[in-house]
């Protein structure tokens, strides 16, 4: 029986009601779900924040739906205890809602059990589609990265009072749409504070103080994945730059020096190599001396002393 949170269970967590804040996290594919969920995490996003922080684009406005369910997949078959969470990508659901539904299925057939989206009251058609389907989603509000031209860039969001008040409208929006939770991101404290109270489903906040009923994070910020300087609301809990790639120089110096691999990382025959293997190995260096072998092994010439797999090959 898994014990991971449901979605009724995760829309009462309320903390003015004495819940737990929420704890969720983003992740692309196997590896990273299995850490975060190892970590406790409440829920797994697997959001479209792929395209910048794997994929190597600008913006989030380049990864297609077909991006997102190929990385779903990947978290879910890490088989978590958290709850899945794929996010809906730029013109996945603009487009009506027919397309909005048929997207969102596809994130639950490939192992999510919710999806986000982004915007607030002019989603709330989509939205209600989505739901009709039996689907859960999740709003998310303030800065909405894929509307990033219209906002004029990545900026904090509901400055003013007035757009402070326009914000818990839409908050209100969407959860009378049907929405079980709304991520908050890059807004200042005291509006997502507003926001809080003004709704009944937990906020989760990136960006948006410590008042919301959540945190999210992206998983290479909070590890330092990235040695770029993150954004002021990051807090590292690693220096997973320094670290891994310092692990990945110990390697290259052992490779350099012949430390590794050991006996202990090495396959031993215990028996002594038949006399033939040593005429075999002959004729392997004289084709391997040639410029570039029909193996393609990229050696250009057998080392005397020892038998490569390629001259095995290339004798088979
Ligand atoms: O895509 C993402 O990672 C997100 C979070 C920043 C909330 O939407």
């Amino acid at each position: 029986m898994s014990d991971r949170p449901t979605v009724p269970q995760i829309r009462a967590r309320k903390v003015r009601d004495g819940a737990e804040p929420l704890v969720m996290i983003t992740a692309h594919d196997a590896p990273t779900a299995r850490i975060a969920d190892a970590g406790g995490v409440d829920m797994i996003l697997v959001g479209d924040s792929l395209a910048m922080v794997a994929l190597g684009y600008e913006d989030t406005l380049q990864v297609t739906i077909d991006d997102m369910v190929h990385h779903t997949a990947a978290v879910a078959r890490a088989r978590p205890e958290a709850l899945v969470v794929g996010d809906l990508p730029w013109m996945s659901y603009h487009t009506g809602r027919h397309d909005a539904v048929r997207n969102a299925a596809s994130l639950i057939r490939a192992g999510a059990q919710a999806v986000k989206l982004e915007g607030g009251a002019k989603r709330v058609s989509v939205i209600d589609a989505i739901v009709d389907a039996e689907i859960p989603v999740m709003g998310h509000l303030g800065l909405t990265p894929q509307s990033m031209h219209a906002l004029g860039g990545f900026r904090v969001q509901a400055k003013s009072s007035d757009a402070a008040m326009a914000l818990v409208e839409e908050a209100k929006a969407l959860e009378h749409a049907g929405c079980f939770a709304i991520v908050l991101e890059a807004i200042p404290d005291v509006v997502a504070n507003l926001v809080t109270e003004s709704v009944n489903v937990p906020t989760i906040g990136i960006g948006a103080g410590s008042g919301t009923d959540g945190q999210v994070l992206v998983f290479g910020d909070l590890l330092g994945l990235d040695p770029a300087r993150p954004p002021k609301f990051v807090r590292r809990y690693a220096q997973g730059f320094e670290l891994l790639s310092g692990a990945v120089g110990e390697y290259v110096v052992d490779v350099r020096s012949g430390a590794f691999p050991s006996e202990a990382e090495t396959y031993m025959r215990r028996r002594p190599p038949p006399t033939r293997w040593r005429s075999t190995a002959a004729v392997g260096s004289r084709r391997l001396a040639a410029p570039a072998s029909r193996w393609g092994c990229g050696y250009r010439g057998a080392r005397p002393s020892r038998l490569s797999p390629c001259s095995v090959m290339l004798t088979r």
